[in-house]
């Protein structure tokens, strides 16, 4: 006899099964249009937790008390990246038609690693790659793979940047071309970067921190350093810029350093995980000038261009090196070329099967054009630099930097007389306080040394009104901590993602 189960599957293949799953996500939606709703949550892990402390299921449960459990235990106590009050991490308030799409890329389970088991996602894939590099200012000769993010972007530039500076790496290990090469990159780079480093077998110190001079990468340093490396006959597998830092949203000279790399034939990588989607604003793009001049470049679909998690890409100037990263061979599963070309994305990617996650961005482009995108990139912006303007008008904060994108750092002054390190648990704890009170939710960082909060705007609802809510809300619970006269303390805060 037939279990039970497989009859369960094929009720929950109908709609009236579907609509459910839909209506909470649609509905979440828009509750949060108001902005009435907390934030987060005031519950810690512990008391989540308990929520889930339960035998493993053995039999299954009627779909409208899964629903229900969804609802009551798990989306109560989100983080609700669609409040217009939440303004923390580079994680999305995602666009509404993509989220959607992720529900009929689920159904079809399309694996883009062979193209015979993706016919069109593959294809879809290819051509966003020929449009992004287009953007890039990439011929067609350029190629790229969608990733996990833009860690596994980084990673996999370097591999294939360890690829051309040591051929022989992938079948002898490292160390068969010789003395092993070092990777430059600012001192604010993502972690991405050294992880990377470490990671294909250089050994962490070969990783080389260029310093900073406003909050980007010193160019007059960087070529100190590249001379000081030649003289003493160091080899140089590639330089890292970050275009739109994570801790400031700051944009390095991609002309300079790309000239810098293409006068001494070094790889040259950038690493615009958050700022590439520059490229689809009028206004922005030009923050991103010198980047044509990169041989890769890291762009996540998932921060600047709001596609939910998770959607990054890795391009190259010439498809061939990424070939050249992977050398596997796995005649079960790749075939070779057809009409002259290879369609198979697996021998271009760190993942064996993945998902196609290209056609939740391909819709993102057809629903709301490439055009609507950068109008929503410049919203972002332009309601940080609004933050940097009220807070400029305000006694109690000072802004570290001018915003350059989306992410601003500042800071609650203190009083005269406090020392450093008094203000900075000050700031750490108003942070904690106000995340916990619900009105709203921001980031927190160390830069040059002092804590600070940071704030990122990643959600088209987020406007002037809000940044000025937010504004008050933080002086409203310094005040209450001066009233009480004591720090309440709180747990360390997380480093942002
Ligand atoms: C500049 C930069 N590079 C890389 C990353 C890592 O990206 P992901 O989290 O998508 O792996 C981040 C994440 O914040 C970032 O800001």
């Amino acid at each position: 006899m037939r279990p039970p189960v497989f009859d369960l599957l094929e009720q929950d293949m109908e709609r009236d099964a579907a609509l459910p799953f839909i209506d909470l996500a649609s509905r979440y939606f828009v509750r949060m249009r108001d902005g009435t709703d907390p934030v987060s949550t005031a519950l810690s892990s512990a008391e989540i937790a308990r929520r889930f402390d339960e035998p493993l299921p053995l039999g299954g449960r009627p779909l409208n008390e899964v629903t229900e459990r969804i609802e009551h235990d798990v989306m109560s106590a989100m983080n609700r990246l669609a409040h217009p009050m939440c303004m923390g991490h580079q994680v999305s308030a995602p666009l509404p038609a993509a989220v959607w799409m992720e529900t009929v890329i689920a159904a079809m389970n399309q694996s883009v690693a062979v193209a015979e088991m993706s016919p069109s996602a593959t294809v879809v894939e290819t051509q966003l790659v020929r449009w992004m590099t287009a953007l890039i200012g990439w011929d067609a000769s350029a190629g790229g793979t969608l990733t996990s993010g833009g860690t596994e972007a980084t990673f996999t530039a370097l591999l294939a940047a360890r690829a051309a500076a040591m051929p022989n790496a992938w079948e002898r290990g490292v160390g068969a071309d010789g003395p092993l090469p070092v990777v430059l990159c600012g001192e604010h780079a993502h972690y991405a970067v050294t992880r990377a480093v470490a990671q294909l077998g250089l050994g962490l110190e070969r990783a080389v921190a260029i310093p900073s001079r406003d909050w980007r990468m010193d160019t007059g340093a960087l070529a100190a350093r590249l001379d000081a490396l030649a003289a003493h006959g160091t080899p140089v597998m590639a330089v890292v810029a970050t275009a739109g830092s994570t801790a400031t949203g700051s944009f390095d000279d991609l002309e300079t350093i790309g000239a810098l790399c293409e006068a001494r034939g070094l790889w040259f990588h950038v690493d615009a995980a958050h700022g590439a989607s520059a490229l689809l604003s009028a206004t922005h793009r030009d923050r991103m000038r010198g980047v044509a001049r990169a041989r890769s470049v890291a762009w996540d679909a998932h921060k600047m261009m709001l596609l939910p998690l998770s959607a990054g890409m890795l391009f190259v100037r010439d498809e061939r090196d990424l070939d050249r990263a992977f050398a596997q061979r796995a005649p079960y599963l790749f075939h070779g070329d057809e009409d002259g070309r290879v369609w198979d994305q697996g021998t271009r990617s760190f993942q064996c099967s993945r998902r196609a996650d290209a056609l939740k961005m391909w819709v993102a482009l057809e629903r709301y054009g490439a055009a609507g995108l950068g109008e929503i990139y410049d919203h972002l912006c332009r309601t940080v630099r609004d933050l940097h303007g009220v807070i400029a008008g305000h006694p109690d904060f000072v802004a570290l930097h001018a915003p350059e994108s989306n992410i601003l750092c500042f800071r609650w002054v203190g009083r005269a007389g406090e020392d450093d390190a008094t203000v900075d648990a000050f700031n750490r704890d108003l942070r904690e306080r106000y995340n916990k009170s619900g009105r709203g939710w921001i980031t927190t960082t160390v830069l040059g040394g002092r804590r600070v909060l940071r704030v990122t705007v990643m959600n088209p609802r987020t406007g002037r009104d809000e940044v000025i809510r937010l504004l008050e809300g933080l002086s409203d619970e310094a005040s209450t901590m001066r009233r009480e006269g004591s720090r309440e303390p709180g747990p360390p805060s997380p480093a942002f993602l």
